[in-house]
């Protein structure tokens, strides 16, 4: 027989920010159930508390971190904008043997609070801040739960695709004012992004006025009922504008294809991407296109219509040839949603403007 294996051990710091301000009282309640939780897991580390923020060391088995960090403190409503410094596995002695969790409140003696450490962390929580409103939110997900994503190893899974654009989008880019114009895709991004989210989808990318997400669900409903939800969003919004807001001509086109996709990181150290690639993705883009084209509000491959288990009302809209596919494909609609044809749009764009 070997040597018995010692349990993989982890350690973890992050910092974070109350989420209203913390009493004394406050903090010695966080250090009693952590004292508590963690003797009896045998978990052990520092907890600091520094201005408004908190620093925080674990160290144990990783299983046991894990389901600490990932299912305790980072759903715990007394502080936010966690941002995980450092996760390394495989440890094998820890930093702080003897405590199970011993809190510094730094705020309590002035003399020693280290006022240059502080400002670090808070202009390091506002970095992050920042950086998490460009950066796609599955990847802020796997910062924030310690996980390094240049190092997460590429996958082929089944996923249903969505691709959302702007109606005369290159028509309106040409003809309202910048201002007018942000707004515009500001809005479209926005409804797509709450509803993608709302519905479990993983928002890939921003493409100009477009969107780029992925449904990574075995049934297609969840995708379907997100862009039926886009094109509703769309719809109240362009009734709730005013007569001068370019909302009004918020129109949508969606694509939807279901199959297999690579997931994982592509580029150069200069600049890395974690997204999709492969047929489907193409497909849902060309679906896209083709909703102008048909002068419908959303195109569904055959996969989608066939997956989905909900009564959505898919009907044929026919065989097509798209661009890289020699022989057409079979493409479907829903039978509620109508479009205001492209050319009424424009229209109305036209009219718009010169009544400015
Ligand atoms: C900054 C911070 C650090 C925490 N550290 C620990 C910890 O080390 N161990 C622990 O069990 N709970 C810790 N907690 C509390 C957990 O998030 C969770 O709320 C608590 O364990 C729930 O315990 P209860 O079910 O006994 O109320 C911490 C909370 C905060 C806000």
């Amino acid at each position: 027989m070997g040597a018995r294996q010692l349990p993989r051990m982890k350690r973890l710091f992050y910092v974070s920010r109350f989420a209203r301000p913390l009493t004394k009282r406050d903090i010695d309640a966080i250090r009693i159930s952590a004292v508590r939780y963690n003797h009896e897991r045998g978990i052990t580390g520092i907890l600091v508390c520094l201005g408004d923020m908190f620093f925080q060391a674990l160290e144990g088995r990783s299983a046991i971190v894990d389901s600490l960090y990932n299912e305790r403190i980072l759903r715990d409503p007394r502080h936010n904008h966690v941002l995980c410094l450092n996760s390394l596995n495989n440890v094998t002695d820890r930093m702080f043997p003897d405590w199970d969790m011993r809190i510094f409140n730094l705020n309590e003696d002035a003399e020693v609070l280290p006022l240059a450490f502080r400002h670090t962390l808070s202009a390091l929580l506002e970095a992050n801040q920042i950086i998490s409103q460009y950066t796609q939110p599955s990847i802020f997900r796997m910062i924030e739960r310690g996980v390094n994503p240049t190092l997460v190893k590429p996958r082929r899974l089944r996923a249903t695709v969505l691709f959302s654009d702007i109606v005369g989008f290159s028509y309106f880019a040409e003809r309202l004012r910048p201002a007018d114009l942000m707004e515009l895709v500001n809005s479209h991004i926005e409804a797509c992004t709450e509803q993608i989210d709302r519905h479990g989808g993983q928002v890939n990318k921003l493409l100009g006025d477009g969107i780029l997400a992925y449904f990574p669900h075995q049934d297609a409903d969840t995708a379907v009922s997100a862009a039926v939800d886009i094109l509703d969003e769309m719809n109240r919004r362009r009734s709730r504008a005013s007569r001068t807001s370019p909302q009004h001509f918020l129109h949508g086109g969606v694509g939807l294809a279901n199959g297999m996709v690579y997931e994982g990181n592509i580029g150069s150290a200069l600049k890395r991407d974690f997204t999709i690639l492969g047929n489907t993705v193409n497909l849902a883009s060309r679906l896209e296109s083709l909703t102008r084209v048909l002068n419908v509000p959303l195109i569904a491959s055959a996969s989608v219509a066939h997956r989905a288990q909900s009564p959505w009302g898919f009907q044929s809209l026919g065989n097509h040839t798209l661009k890289g596919n020699v022989k057409g494909i079979e493409i479907f609609g829903l039978k509620s949603l109508h479009s205001l044809p492209v050319d009424e749009l424009y229209r109305q764009i036209t009219e718009h403007l010169r009544s400015k």
